[in-house]
């Protein structure tokens, strides 16, 4: 006689459950998104160096010159858009991009 009040228990806690699962996913997914164009993380090898050399510490390796873009050939070049009026030839890193370390996480 108490079987199908257990089986009946056990569905509802399963549809709860399933439930709360579903309204959870829903704003994680949309967090995720974002991420889609995140900035690269500093790799290991970069550890302290914000601290030690500044965004110009930066700019002598993945900066440019009239000679080279970028400066270090091995390290990948800063976008456009990271220099002054998004202009190479500028030499200058744009004010809004000078605290790297905000938006490039160390790995
Ligand atoms: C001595 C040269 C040098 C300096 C100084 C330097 N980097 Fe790098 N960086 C490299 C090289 C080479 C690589 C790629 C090889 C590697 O993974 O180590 C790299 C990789 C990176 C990456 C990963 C890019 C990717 O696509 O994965 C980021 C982000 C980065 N550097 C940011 C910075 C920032 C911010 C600074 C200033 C704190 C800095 N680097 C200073 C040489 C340098
Ligand atoms: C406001 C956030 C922000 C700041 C500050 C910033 N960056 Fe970036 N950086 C990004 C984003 C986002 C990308 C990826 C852009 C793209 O894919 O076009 C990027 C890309 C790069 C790349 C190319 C990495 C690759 O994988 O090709 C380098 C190198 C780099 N940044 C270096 C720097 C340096 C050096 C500084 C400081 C002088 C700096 N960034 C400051 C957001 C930032």
């Amino acid at each position: 006689m108490r079987r199908p009040v257990m089986i009946a228990l056990c569905a509802g806690f399963v549809l709860a459950l399933g439930a709360g699962v579903a309204g959870c996913a829903v704003p994680a997914e949309k967090a995720y998104d974002a991420s889609a164009h995140a900035p690269a993380l500093m790799p290991a090898s970069h550890n302290g160096r914000f601290a030690e050399l500044g965004a110009q510490g930066c700019y002598g390796c993945h900066g440019s010159s009239d000679q080279a873009d970028p400066l270090l050939a091995s390290a990948p070049k800063m976008p456009a858009d990271h220099y002054s009026n998004s202009e190479p030839a500028s030499r200058e890193i744009d004010p809004v991009r000078m605290q790297c370390n905000t938006c490039h996480g160390q790995e």
